[in-house]
């Protein structure tokens, strides 16, 4: 039996499928490089789960060629795929299995925000100050990225809350009764949003995308929600928005540096009562976990039978 090396956060979401895996025997193992890359090393193996970890150097080295590093997950941009290339490592992804549950995150955090969920804990626990929200029920939301993820959050917020949908992303061909409107003009996109929520991948191209220029297109009442990856997103010009009055919020589940830390020590968004933080838990339910260790799997056994191209390949 094939020994598989699944990184421990993600062996731990998802135990009973890798316990139950057929024809593979999965074990965790550490998510640091070097350590996972011993690991590879030491018991010969040719197959790896990994999550959102940057893997830049020892893993491409430890594996074999022809080996497997599959993502429990969608993003890959902790993968050097040109490394990979090199070797003749075969570099593939979870797509799809996890849109449900990031848009209802996403919508969960513009819930949470426009009516002070989290804050009002402390008004029960306290003493008891209801605090005025705001009605999502026709308000506008402007989605950056208009992939599963993002459309299905923009069909939940418009079939479900009655929102006004706009889609955003070049070229953008959003699917007809799920937005609204769309363009490929982010400040055409977000001049009248109340809610902003971006779903763009962390490709280099998109690298602090929403940057000081960027959010000052967003009106200052508006409020903005980020699932999809810190380095999208330039946080101190996040920090210098929501601080100075020229935006009213934002619910982040993402971050430049995971466990967070603030980029800059003198701008950190812990402090920022208008921000909603949570720790990278948007793919974090047992069902879509359970679902993406199986198309994992389902990746690996395909590499061992040879089926290459029926793989879920990112390049
Ligand atoms: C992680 C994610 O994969 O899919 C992605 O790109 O960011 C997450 O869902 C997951 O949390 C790793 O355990």
């Amino acid at each position: 039996m094939s020994i598989v090396l699944v990184t421990e956060p993600e062996y731990r979401k998802a135990e009973a499928v890798f316990r139950g895996a057929i024809g593979l025997d999965c074990r965790p193992a550490p998510a640091d490089e070097d350590d996972l890359a011993l690991a590879v090393a030491n018991l010969g193996v040719a197959q790896v789960v990994v999550g959102t970890q940057r893997y830049t150097g020892a893993l491409y080295q430890a594996l074999p060629p022809g080996g497997v590093i599959a993502r429990f997950g969608v993003g890959h941009d902790g993968l050097d795929k040109a490394a990979a290339r090199a070797r003749g490592i075969l570099c593939c992804n979870t797509p799809g299995v996890l849109d449900a549950t990031v848009a209802e995150c996403a919508i969960g955090l513009m819930l949470a925000l426009a009516r002070h969920l989290a804050a009002c804990r402390v008004t029960v626990v306290d003493g008891w100050r209801p605090r005025l929200g705001r009605e999502l029920s026709g308000a506008t939301l402007a989605v950056v990225g208009c992939g599963g993820i993002g459309r299905r959050v923009a069909a939940i917020a418009r079939h479900g809350l009655g929102m006004r949908t706009i889609g955003c992303w070049r070229g953008s061909s959003p699917s007809a009764g799920t937005f609204d409107a769309d363009t490929d003009s982010f400040a055409k996109a977000v001049r009248d949003a109340d809610v902003v929520s971006l779903h763009i991948p962390d490709l280099l191209a998109n690298r602090r995308y929403l940057d000081a220029t960027r959010l000052a297109c967003l009106r200052r009442d508006a409020m903005l929600i980020n699932t999809a990856r810190g380095a999208v997103l330039d946080e101190v010009a996040l920090y210098d928005a929501i601080a100075g009055g020229a935006l009213a919020g934002a619910g982040l589940d993402v971050f430049e540096r995971e466990p967070y830390a603030p980029v800059d020590p003198q701008r950190d968004l812990r402090q920022l009562p208008g921000v909603l933080m949570t720790p990278h838990l948007g793919s974090s339910t047992h069902e879509a976990c359970t679902r993406m260790a199986q198309a994992a799997l389902r990746n690996l056994a395909l590499a061992i039978a040879g089926r290459c191209d029926e793989m879920d390949l990112v390049h």
